[in-house]
């Protein structure tokens, strides 16, 4: 069994992160279109036709099924492509209904933070209309995220700095959990942990997605399945990657390990 999955650059690798566990027995092809990180300040038309080649590539790739492991790139194409192409492609939107359905406190909010591009479209609102019948959820676009996560900077205070300006319009002790709609921001869960006043906890749609892949596969019990030797190719926007960008890769990869321990 070999899954592509590609974001826009190196925030799917928290999708890829969990599927190694949950599919331990699969091959991956890991795509990050470094080219052209970030999607989300980009326009919709010019990610559909980032979004299609990638597609194209993978296919040929002989890959058995897809995850867009982008809620940008899925809030603007998942669903016409989804019917274009001959594999299953899996898409990813801000998980949402888990934070309402899995809400502690009654009267808490739930910050939903995405990319711009996410938080404009609509099919983020479609979503909120279904799930969010109490108006719970508040909406905030962190851009910067993406660009600190591309550089491999998660420490600095510059980190901090930026997101307690862009969440002070915020009543911030009212919250109990942050969706993370970008997966750049699994990165960040300290950081967002340092600039609020009261426990958060973080709900992103990673599990959801890998177990939905799992069920269109009928992989049901992939977990139990015998582990074979594992294989996992990395192309940045279609270029395999050199031995010092795979060292990156691994770093990033050590990075989610530690942010799995924070939930
Ligand atoms: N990681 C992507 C997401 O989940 C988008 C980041 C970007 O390229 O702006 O939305």
């Amino acid at each position: 069994m070999k899954i592509g999955i590609f974001d826009s650059g190196i925030g799917g690798l928290s999708v890829l992160h969990l599927a190694r566990k949950m599919m331990p027995h699969a091959e991956f092809v890991y795509y990050a279109d470094e080219k052209h990180v970030p999607y989300g300040e980009k326009t919709v038309e010019a990610i559909r036709g980032f979004v299609e080649e990638i597609l194209y590539f993978l296919i040929e790739q002989k890959v058995d099924a897809i995850v867009i492991a982008c809620n940008t790139a899925t809030s603007v194409a998942n669903k016409e492509f989804r019917e274009k192409f001959p594999v299953p492609i899996v898409g990813m939107e801000p998980a949402v209904k888990m934070a309402v359905e899995h809400q502690h406190e009654k009267g808490k909010r739930i910050l939903v933070a995405a990319t711009p591009v996410t938080i404009a479209g609509d099919k983020l609102h479609l979503l909120l209309e279904r799930v969010d019948k109490n108006h719970e959820a508040d909406l905030v676009s962190l851009p910067k995220l993406v660009r600190f996560a591309e550089k491999g900077d998660f420490e600095t205070s510059e980190i901090d700095a930026y997101l307690q300006a862009e969440l002070r319009r915020f009543d911030l002790a009212q919250y109990e959990a942050v969706v993370l709609g970008c997966t750049h921001f699994n990165y960040f869960k300290e950081n967002f942990r340092r600039v609020f006043p009261v426990t958060v906890h973080f709900v992103d749609g990673n599990e959801g997605t890998i177990r939905q892949l799992m069920r269109v596969l009928g992989q049901v019990d992939a977990q139990e399945e015998e582990a074979r030797v594992r294989k996992i190719t990395y192309y940045f926007s279609g270029i395999p990657v050199t031995e010092a960008e795979r060292k990156k890769v691994e770093e990033y990869l050590h990075q989610l390990d530690k942010m799995a321990e924070i939930s």
